[in-house]
């Protein structure tokens, strides 16, 4: 063991934890801390032929290789397969616990006694209401306006009803914002589903839990109570317990980098909700629907996995960036499926997707690549099956994921170490052109 030492950070590192690094173009030689594994890519900008360089930097398009943040909110080790929110699995959560209590537990750090549970679920339940404007808002959209674009725009305007939630260095404040859009997101959802269908918006039923809530309000007609299937409003609740968080994705990073300019929340999450919507991420699940659509029938299987090989199309629903082994979220999913389809009879598009999952996995192209299934593979299924249209499927997505996003977005206002986020770039335009006036171009 080398000797120790303080690091910037604060952290320990032992002079046996650096990495060497020789400067071929100089001869000169560079010592460089290692703390978790990692260098700070700020550490190489002391690497430079003269005074006056800028420093050598790290390249890392879509971010492969660059941790951005340190987080205590989600675990993923996406070799082994396996997903903990505060270091509680995902199996366990899913078995016993409620998304209400995860966003308390995402939120919060630790799971609530029963007072805090029952105060925090006291504190959402009567937050579920908007202002009457933001109907009017919704009711300004197309007929077939997409309901993810809807969700959008309605999370961002809320920005416009709550002005002071821009004082995101209060405590108080910044938490009843948390409380809110937690609250909020399955009532604009449920009036963008509404508004789709022509149907009269619904209000929250604050006697019913929260995935029951979101039953009620899109579902509900003439009767004087919604009672909603306690068999599909479990169901809910686990498919939004496994989307709660994700660590580093693509919209959590968006909700990141907008939330680092110190812009109020609603705006910050609405970013994610655009990140969310591209097929790439939240938007595979309603891909997937329509591509098991299309497929249609077994026997079309093979054509459609040729031309997935020959690079014409991708497989929706598979693969992952972090995840090389298996998904643990595409496990509890697929036992939820047999759950709902108790209730609701089976899917006739299970057959394909399970199929499709058999022949890709025994297939080189798959295995070699290590694409497996992801959450989105059989999530569609199920909200199909809870007759939602598939465009309420990434919806279904960003409600439970608002929570992860405000935990992480709460992290990183702490952090004394995070800034505005402003990646740089290497320039390979043109320089020192002078212009010239249309008529002689
Ligand atoms: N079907 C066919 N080939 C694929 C797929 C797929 N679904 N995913 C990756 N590949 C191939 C890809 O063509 C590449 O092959 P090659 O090395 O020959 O060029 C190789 O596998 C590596 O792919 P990549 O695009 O470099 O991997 P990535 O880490 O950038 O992308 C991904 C990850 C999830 C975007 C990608 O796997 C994908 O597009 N999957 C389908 C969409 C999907 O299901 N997304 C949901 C992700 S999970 C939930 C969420 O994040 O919202």
């Amino acid at each position: 063991m080398g000797t120790e030492e303080q690091t910037e950070t604060g952290g320990v590192a032992t002079a046996s934890e650096t990495l060497t690094i020789t400067d071929n173009r100089t001869g000169k030689t560079y010592e460089v801390p290692l703390e978790d594994g990692t260098i700070r890519a700020t550490a190489l900008r002391d690497i430079k032929v003269k005074e006056s360089d800028f420093g050598v930097m790290s390249y890392d398009p879509a971010f492969m290789n660059t941790a951005s943040c340190r987080s205590a909110v989600t675990y993923l080790d996406g070799e082994a397969g396996v997903l903990e929110y505060r270091g509680y699995p995902i199996e366990q959560l899913a078995e016993h616990s409620t998304y209400l209590e995860v966003a308390y537990l995402l939120v919060h750090g630790e799971l609530p006694n029963a007072k805090q549970l029952e105060e925090w679920t006291n504190k959402i339940t009567t937050h579920t209401f908007v202002h009457e404007n933001v109907k009017s808002f919704i009711q300004g959209f197309r007929y077939d306006a997409h309901p993810m674009g809807m969700l959008l725009a309605s999370v961002g305007a809320l920005s416009t009803f709550y002005p002071d939630a821009n004082q995101i260095k209060d405590p108080e404040i910044r938490y009843l914002q948390i409380i809110r859009l937690i609250a909020k997101m399955p009532t604009l959802a449920a009036f963008a589903y509404r508004h789709n269908m022509g149907q009269p918006y619904v209000y929250p039923d604050n006697e019913l839990d929260y995935p029951g809530n979101f039953l009620s309000m899109l579902f509900k007609m003439s009767e004087l109570k919604y009672e909603p299937d306690p068999r599909l409003s479990r169901a809910l609740d686990i498919l939004f317990i496994l989307h709660a968080d994700h660590e580093q994705n693509c919209s959590t990073s968006a909700v990141r980098a907008v939330g680092s300019s110190q812009v109020d929340p609603y705006s910050a999450v609405a970013a994610g909700v655009a990140a969310l919507y591209g097929p790439l991420h939240g938007g595979a699940n309603e891909q997937v629907l329509r591509m098991l659509r299309r497929i249609e029938r077994k026997e079309n299987i093979p054509d459609f996995i040729a031309g997935v090989k020959e690079g014409k199309e991708r497989l929706m629903g598979f693969g992952h960036r972090v995840y090389k082994n298996h998904d643990p979220r595409a496990t509890i999913i697929k036992k939820a499926c047999d759950d709902v389809f108790e209730v609701t009879g089976v899917n006739p598009l299970l057959e394909i997707a399970i199929e499709l999952e058999k022949i890709a996995l025994e297939d080189e192209y798959f295995v070699k690549r290590k694409l497996y299934p992801n959450v989105d593979f059989y999530s569609g299924l199920i909200y199909e099956a809870l007759h939602m249209p598939v465009g309420m499927f990434t919806v279904l997505f960003a409600i439970p994921r608002t929570s992860g996003w405000i935990s992480q977005w709460l992290e990183m206002i702490d952090d004394k170490e995070q800034k505005i986020a402003r990646p740089r770039q290497i320039y390979t335009g043109e320089r020192n052109r002078d212009y010239i006036p249309v008529s002689q171009r």
